[in-house]
């Protein structure tokens, strides 16, 4: 703490030192923290430089760039993040939504404008897939679950503020998802192998485990959604998951495995594999039903 009046423009410039070698964006991270404890966008910061920034203010940015010299997410210390074009809370009960999960969404929502019908989302989080989905598609039911109730409170706050509607449940995976006739079974599930060293850096270290780690070299959530896949979803419906980089030939074994046509891997912005997505059709309810 210091008795230096401040303005705008000087504690940007502290920031920007303090932070040079621990962020990859310390600029950009200095102007969204010293946008966020006054209150004003980045335009405001930007228009009005020598503008004179109070005690209590400088006190709350000063502790919030000590967290983040620490690797706390930015995310985590403005509480908010944006996807799909709007903004959803986050806490540290919640995964920080990624831009690759927009892929997810994307890919969802155009299914649904081909064949629209029911939704099913495993481990939704902060609810960000959920609540884009019922965004773009209000007619469409939407369920997510999640097996965080932490988290679950999170996500209905972020469907009230987006005015959607989902309704949300606490479940293990299926467990507690009545439904069978699902149109699509959307998840990005904790795929990251526990073994994994990236979890304990980077800021992941902040992000709840649950959310992130998976046993199996990070296979065995999605392998036990893809398996269980056809119990809830009807004929022609689909199941579309994110996974790790490296993990698209497993997705699409694993869909294989259980029966799933016309199962591919579509890649991300930086061109890697990142959502595996397969149809259940009329053979494999056939087969199932036969085996009954
Ligand atoms: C990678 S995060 C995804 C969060 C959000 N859907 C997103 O894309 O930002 C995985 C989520 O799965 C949830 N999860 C982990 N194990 C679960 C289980 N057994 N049943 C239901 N949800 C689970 C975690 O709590 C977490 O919210």
């Amino acid at each position: 703490m210091t008795n230096k009046s401040h303005t705008i423009a000087s504690l940007l410039k502290e920031a920007r030192t303090i932070l040079k070698h621990k962020s990859d964006s310390p600029r950009l991270d200095a102007e969204i923290l010293l946008g966020h404890c006054i209150g004003k966008n980045r335009t405001y910061l930007f228009t009005w430089p020598e503008e004179a920034v109070d005690h209590d203010t400088t006190s709350q940015f000063y502790e919030l760039l000590e967290q983040r010299q620490s690797e706390v997410p930015l995310a985590y210390l403005t509480g908010s993040k944006e996807f799909w074009s709007m903004d959803f809370t986050v806490t540290t009960d919640t995964l920080i939504p990624r831009p690759d999960t927009e892929l997810l969404v994307q890919l969802a929502v155009e299914s649904l404008n081909d064949t629209p019908g029911p939704v099913l989302d495993l481990g939704t989080g902060s609810g960000v897939i959920a609540i884009c989905i019922a965004h773009e598609h209000p007619e469409i039911r939407v369920d997510a679950v999640d097996s965080s109730e932490a988290a679950l409170v999170i996500a209905r706050q972020n469907s009230t503020k987006h005015n959607a509607c989902v309704n949300f449940l606490q479940s293990d995976w299926y467990s507690n998802v009545e439904r069978k006739d699902y149109q699509l079974i959307v998840s990005n599930p904790p795929y990251i192998d526990k073994q994994d060293d990236h979890l304990h850096r980077g800021g992941l270290q902040f992000e709840p485990d649950s959310a992130l780690s998976a046993a199996e070299n990070g296979l065995a959530a999605i392998k036990h959604i893809v398996t269980h896949a056809s119990e809830h979803c009807r004929t022609g419906g689909w199941v579309m998951i994110e996974h790790g980089f490296e993990q698209g030939l497993a997705a699409r074994q694993l869909m294989q495995d259980n029966g799933l046509h016309h199962v591919r891997t579509e890649q991300d912005i930086e061109n890697r594999d990142r959502v595996t997505l397969g149809q259940i059709d009329e053979r494999q309810i056939g087969e199932s039903q036969i085996g009954e």
